[in-house]
C-alpha cells in the first residue's frame, strides 16, 4: 500500500560495465524488497554486461553515447527524453563512466545518486575508479575503507554525501580481495539506501 510516507521509485540506472549494482537493484524491486521499479537502463557502452543483463531481466535498455549522438547537447537531450518517457523519478549511477549533461543535471537536480568504493572525500576524483581506488587505499596503509553514496554534481565524486559505511582493510588484503568485498557490500548498501529513500527516511528533493 502506498502511504504518504512511501512513494514507488521509478529508477533509471546508468551503467557502463558489469552491472552488479544494477542487477541487485532490479532483483530487490522484483522481490518486493524495495518499493520501486527499474524503468530504464542506459549505457554508453553497447557491449556492456550491464546492457545484456538488463535485457535478460526484461528491463528497457538503451545504448546512448557519442556513437549514437555526436553532439554533446543532443546526447544530453536524448538521455533526458528516455528518462521522462519512462517516468523516471530517481537516477542511479552504478559504475557509469561518463559525466552527466547539463540538462539532465538541472532537471533531476538532487535526485541523481552515485556509488563510490571508498570513504569520500578520500580516494575520489578523476582517475579514482575501479582497482585504482583500492590500490591507493592499500598503498596508504589504511585500516578502514568503505562505500559512499552521494548526490551527483558536475564534478566527479563531489556532491552531498547521503550515506556511508565502513569496511575493514585486512592485513592480508590484495587489490582483488578488497575490491570483491567492497563490491559485495555496495550491492546491498545501494538497495538499502534506495529503500530508505522510498520510505522517506532519507529525504531527497
Ligand atoms: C562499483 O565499484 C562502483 O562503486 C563504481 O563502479 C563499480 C560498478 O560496479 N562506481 P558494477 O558495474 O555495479 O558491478
Amino acid at each position: 500500500m502506498e502511504s504518504e510516507n512511501t512513494k514507488k521509485l521509478q529508477i533509471a540506472i546508468f551503467a557502463s560495465h558489469t552491472g552488479t549494482n544494477m542487477q541487485a537493484i532490479i532483483d530487490a524491486c522484483r522481490r518486493g524488497d524495495l518499493n520501486g521499479e527499474v524503468c530504464a537502463v542506459i549505457s554508453n557502452n553497447s557491449n556492456s554486461q550491464a546492457l545484456e543483463k538488463a535485457k535478460t531481466s526484461g528491463v528497457r535498455a538503451y545504448h546512448l553515447s557519442n556513437k549514437t549522438h555526436t553532439e554533446e547537447d543532443e546526447l544530453d537531450e536524448a538521455i533526458y527524453n528516455v528518462l521522462t518517457e519512462n517516468g523516471t523519478n530517481i537516477v542511479v549511477l552504478a559504475g557509469y563512466m561518463k559525466k552527466i549533461g547539463p540538462k539532465v543535471l538541472k532537471q533531476y537536480k538532487g535526485r541523481i545518486l552515485n556509488i563510490h568504493p571508498s570513504l569520500l572525500p578520500k580516494y575520489g576524483g578523476k582517475g579514482m575508479y575501479g582497482s585504482n581506488v583500492h590500490r591507493a587505499v592499500i598503498d596508504a596503509g589504511e585500516k578502514t575503507t568503505g562505500v559512499t553514496i552521494h548526490l551527483v554534481e558536475e564534478e566527479y565524486d563531489t556532491g552531498k554525501i547521503i550515506r556511508q559505511c565502513e569496511i575493514e582493510v585486512l592485513e592480508s588484503d590484495t587489490i582483488d580481495t578488497l575490491s570483491k568485498r567492497v563490491l559485495e557490500k555496495e550491492n546491498s548498501f545501494y538497495v538499502e539506501t534506495l529503500k530508505l529513500i522510498s520510505e522517506n527516511v532519507i529525504k531527497l528533493q
